[in-house]
């Protein structure tokens, strides 16, 4: 009980801050006014060139599977999708890719990569049925335009539109994530290697990557952040030495992506698939290399093993939220910054409490309303998974339907209207500097 209580009394710091905002003004459908470019960070704020605060309310945006391009232009025109992001009222997309993309994009024609992945996967069907989809739905895709080429064209849509764009290097080869076989955890240069959780995870090519997007960005105006690793996760003998390897990695990322492209927000994640920032309470991470640009990273699904629900107790589970990485919001400490809850979400099809709980599960809707609670009791940043109805393949399958998008399968519009009701409790801000 001790414990418990030093944890409530955490949580309760944290959500003690004061000044009320006005909420924002109506949106107008279709088009935002993007925020004075760059933003910075200022005690846990956000803030743009005039030193207002920016709340990110992001929406992610698959582009690190094996086609390397962002999904869902086989469905729909990518006016079409950037729209619907902007008339829902996101202001941001979390924008992921793999380190791949960056050594394959600049010179890999679509058309190349969705023949060669084909033929690696034996799945003519992703050539010959859903590639055609494409150019029919987004003509503008023509023989010589590369993968590269269409993460600008998705990038500079949306900004055109008023949105802002996060880029995540979600895994170093371009598959679905994330796993601790999948060979995209954790670095390979870090001690206690094994082949399951690193073999893919080259440090030096993820260096490079990061540095490229960082100077690619840089002729993408709409391009506001780079978070420098998704999701990473230690398994078997890694991160056994007080997490030496994290600090070390982290902040050459840091530094390079900062001389690369000076007007970036950096974004760090924690271990433990980005749940886990607790040693930052003992040993701040050097961060002066990017001052005023540092913002942490936080995930938490239902099933995510650091915050456990097993009395269904939602004051435990915003507890555990506190205690592992929402901590960073109390204000002038060494680790005091921004904090974005960069994934949660939930299945959008619940079955047997269906009508009870507006198609979701009973043990999602616990948890989605436990977490949309924390979340405006702290007015965090945060980018919902995931705007994807489908991918042009996953796992194997072609043309797969996500049940997770927030999207319906044609990426029409929503999937489960429920579930925009869930979160619009997020949009306000109610908090500021
Ligand atoms: C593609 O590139 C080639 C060589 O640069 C050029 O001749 C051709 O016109 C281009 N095709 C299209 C559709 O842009
Ligand atoms: C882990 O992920 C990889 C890549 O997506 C996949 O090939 C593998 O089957 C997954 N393993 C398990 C146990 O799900």
């Amino acid at each position: 009980m001790k414990v418990l209580s030093l944890l409530l009394t955490l949580v309760t710091g944290i959500s003690a801050l004061p000044n009320p905002l006005p909420q924002d003004p109506a949106p107008t459908p279709g088009v935002k006014t993007p925020p004075p470019l760059p933003l910075s960070t200022s005690s846990r704020w956000i803030l743009d060139a005039n030193n207002k605060r920016v709340k990110l309310r992001c929406i992610n945006w698959a582009g690190h599977l094996e086609t390397n391009i962002p999904e869902g232009l086989h469905r729909q025109p990518l006016d079409y999708i950037t729209t619907w992001i902007a008339t829902q009222n996101f202001n941001c997309v979390r924008l992921t890719f793999s380190s791949d993309l960056t050594f394959s994009g600049p010179t890999t024609p679509v058309h190349t990569s969705f023949t060669t992945v084909s033929q690696q996967q034996s799945k003519p069907a992703l050539i010959n049925d859903i590639y055609p989809l494409i150019i029919t739905k987004n003509p503008w895709i023509t023989p010589n335009t590369t993968t590269l080429d269409v993460f600008a064209a998705v990038v500079d849509t949306l900004w055109s539109k008023g949105i802002i764009t996060i880029l995540d290097n979600h895994v170093s080869k371009a598959s679905w994530c994330c796993n601790l076989t999948d060979g995209n955890g954790w670095w390979d240069t870090a001690s206690g290697y094994n082949p399951f959780n690193s073999r893919f995870f080259s440090t030096s090519s993820w260096l490079s990557s990061l540095a490229f997007m960082a100077t690619w960005a840089k002729s993408h105006p709409g391009v506001v952040g780079l978070g420098l690793r998704n999701e990473l996760r230690a398994f078997l003998l890694q991160d056994l030495n007080g997490r030496r390897d994290w600090y070390a990695n982290i902040q050459r990322a840091g530094n390079l992506v900062h001389q690369a492209n000076k007007d970036l927000l950096i974004l760090v994640g924690g271990a433990q698939s980005s749940t886990d920032l607790v040693h930052l309470k003992t040993r701040m991470l050097d961060t002066s290399g990017w001052e005023g640009k540092n913002v942490w990273e936080m995930h938490a699904y239902s099933f995510t093993v650091t915050f456990p629900d097993p009395f269904k107790n939602c004051d435990l589970v915003k507890a555990g939220y506190g205690f592992w990485s929402g901590f960073v919001l109390e204000q002038d400490r060494p680790y005091t910054g921004p904090l974005i809850m960069s994934e949660f979400g939930v299945g959008m099809q619940g079955s047997e409490v269906d009508s009870q709980y507006g198609g979701l599960n009973e043990q999602d809707h616990r948890y989605l309303d436990c977490l949309v609670g924390y979340l405006e009791g702290n007015d965090a940043e945060w980018a919902v998974w995931a705007i994807q109805g489908g991918y042009y393949i996953r796992e194997g399958t072609v043309d797969y339907d996500e049940t997770w998008g927030l999207m319906d399968r044609e990426w029409k519009g929503w999937r489960n209207e429920r579930f925009r009701q869930k979160i619009q409790g997020l949009y306000a801000v109610t908090q500021g500097p």
